[in-house]
């Protein structure tokens, strides 16, 4: 009895519905594509090896974040508020717990680090957009180039103008609500950024280097692989999903009840994962073809698409669009970024949305100085992992997204009652159904564990156990 109860739960959105499952396609895919896919993805991957780490990151994408999301997306629907609120009311109303809301404060916590970052590299391809324009890339050497990214990131009066313009954007379209602007701006930029990079795919495939470049990141070589590695290439599928951090659970919140959750997630998956292999296809054949390092790091895309567009014929208008697109595209994700923060402010102080955005801005502004900083002033304060802005991006990228996308998968995979999530789904008795239960409740939880484990050395007896030579 209690069971169908829980089962009929339909609950209003606070801050309004999007207008179709499609729209909600639209934001989802908004948030997950971005500088995760374009600037990220390919600099990881060359700083990992290419071909080991990519296989690993797309088994991560498909076993891991697809179920992930799909029980993100379930849970915000069912509670339809904001994330900690959401995880209160249902960690209430399904395991009799209040606890569970500090899932919600995580993900707030990681939204706050990770737009922090976010916004000095979404910066960074603003000013692009200007340098790209004048014409500083027409014809120039890959030495200028380089050059020309010190210059910037080198910069923290640069960089910094650039951070404090797009965190202004963003708290400027955050302030007028997620829905208004934000459906015209993916539609237009998604299929428009698609339509450059196969461009520049066009152009990367006459390099000479396509193969090398191809072969670096599809061949394997698993014993360039660390327990690290493996470690950011699960990072990688949160952060380029969006997943893990309340995100795509606050725009679950306002998605129309008929809408089916498991079609929109594959569809977004799909649609992230090729837009980052195309990024990949594009920057390696450059990369070798001008004698540049895949591991570059974070200049990796400001120190090779511009010379491409410096070849390509019209390449200073075409260069400018593509990083305006970019900045778009980081501008739909650093929107998502915020809006867990903004709802919870909203709906707990009692205060409008302008002022919860601008709240969450100012703090965010704030922290990305750190990152500004980790690249010229504060540069040779290394320790862990790196910089500053290394450790920042580690502990919320590999730490804190796959933590919280646990969290989220045992509460729909075994604290929610089937009966709710099963309705929520509209899967009711189907094998689909229990497909996403299965990795929800095992593959996804136990491959988190597991790499956790492995990236601090708790797996190595066992490995050595069953090979005892220590080859892998
Ligand atoms: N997925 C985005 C990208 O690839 C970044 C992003 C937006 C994000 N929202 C997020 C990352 C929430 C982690 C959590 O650029």
């Amino acid at each position: 009895m209690a069971e169908q109860l829980t089962a009929a739960v339909r609950r209003d959105s606070l801050h309004g519905l999007w207008s179709s499952r499609f729209v909600f396609i639209l934001a989802v895919t908004g948030s997950a594509v971005g500088l995760g896919n374009i600037w990220k993805f390919p600099y990881i991957a060359g700083e990992n090896g290419g071909g080991a780490f990519v296989a690993v990151y797309l088994l991560c994408v498909f076993a891991i974040g697809l179920p992930i999301m799909v029980g993100e997306v379930l849970i915000g629907r069912r509670g339809r508020r904001n994330p900690v609120a959401t995880m209160t009311l249902l960690g209430e109303e399904e395991a009799g717990h209040r606890s569970w809301s500090l899932v919600g404060v995580l993900g707030v916590v990681t939204g706050f680090l990770i737009l922090s970052f976010y916004s000095v590299i979404a910066g960074w391809t603003g000013a692009y957009i200007i340098k790209s324009a004048i014409g500083e890339f027409v014809g120039a050497a890959p030495e200028a180039v380089v050059q020309s990214f010190i210059a910037l990131s080198g910069s923290a009066v640069n960089s910094g103008f650039w951070h404090t313009a797009f965190m202004g954007v963003t708290v400027f379209v955050v302030a007028r609500g997620v829905e208004r602007g934000l459906e015209q701006a993916v539609r237009f930029m998604v299929p428009a950024l698609v339509v450059i990079m196969l461009i520049l795919l066009g152009y990367a495939m006459n390099t000479g280097a396509f193969q090398q470049g191809f072969a670096f990141l599809f061949r394997p070589d698993f014993r360039a692989l660390t327990g690290s590695g493996v470690l950011v290439a699960m990072g990688q599928a949160f952060f380029t999903l969006s997943l893990g951090m309340g995100a795509v659970m606050a725009y679950g919140a306002y998605l129309p009840q008929q809408a089916s959750i498991i079609g929109t997630s594959v569809a977004v998956v799909c649609a992230d994962t090729a837009i980052a292999i195309l990024a990949g296809l594009v920057i390696f054949p450059i990369v070798f073809a001008n004698g540049l390092d895949p591991n570059a790091g974070p200049g990796l895309i400001f120190e090779t698409l511009p010379l491409a567009f410096g070849q390509l014929p019209g390449g200073a208008i075409f260069g400018a669009l593509f990083f305006l697109l970019l900045a778009f595209a980081a501008l739909t994700s650093g929107i998502s970024l915020m809006e867990p923060a903004v709802a919870w402010i909203m709906e707990n102080r009692g205060v409008g949305r302008a002022s919860a955005a601008m709240l969450v801005g100012g703090v965010v502004w704030a922290l990305g100085f750190m990152t500004v900083l980790s690249f010229n002033r504060l540069s040779d304060f290394r320790f862990w992992n790196g910089t500053i802005f290394d450790n920042m991006d580690f502990v919320t990228t590999n730490i804190m997204l796959p933590l919280g996308g646990l969290f989220i998968t045992v509460f729909a995979g075994w604290v929610m009652c089937q009966n709710s999530s099963a309705d929520e789904l509209d899967e009711t008795a189907g094998s689909l159904y229990r497909l996403w239960l299965f990795l929800a409740r095992y593959v996804a939880p136990v491959a988190v564990l597991l790499i956790f484990f492995n990236a601090i050395g708790l797996l190595e007896p066992i490995f050595d156990a069953l090979m005892p030579q220590g080859q892998l």
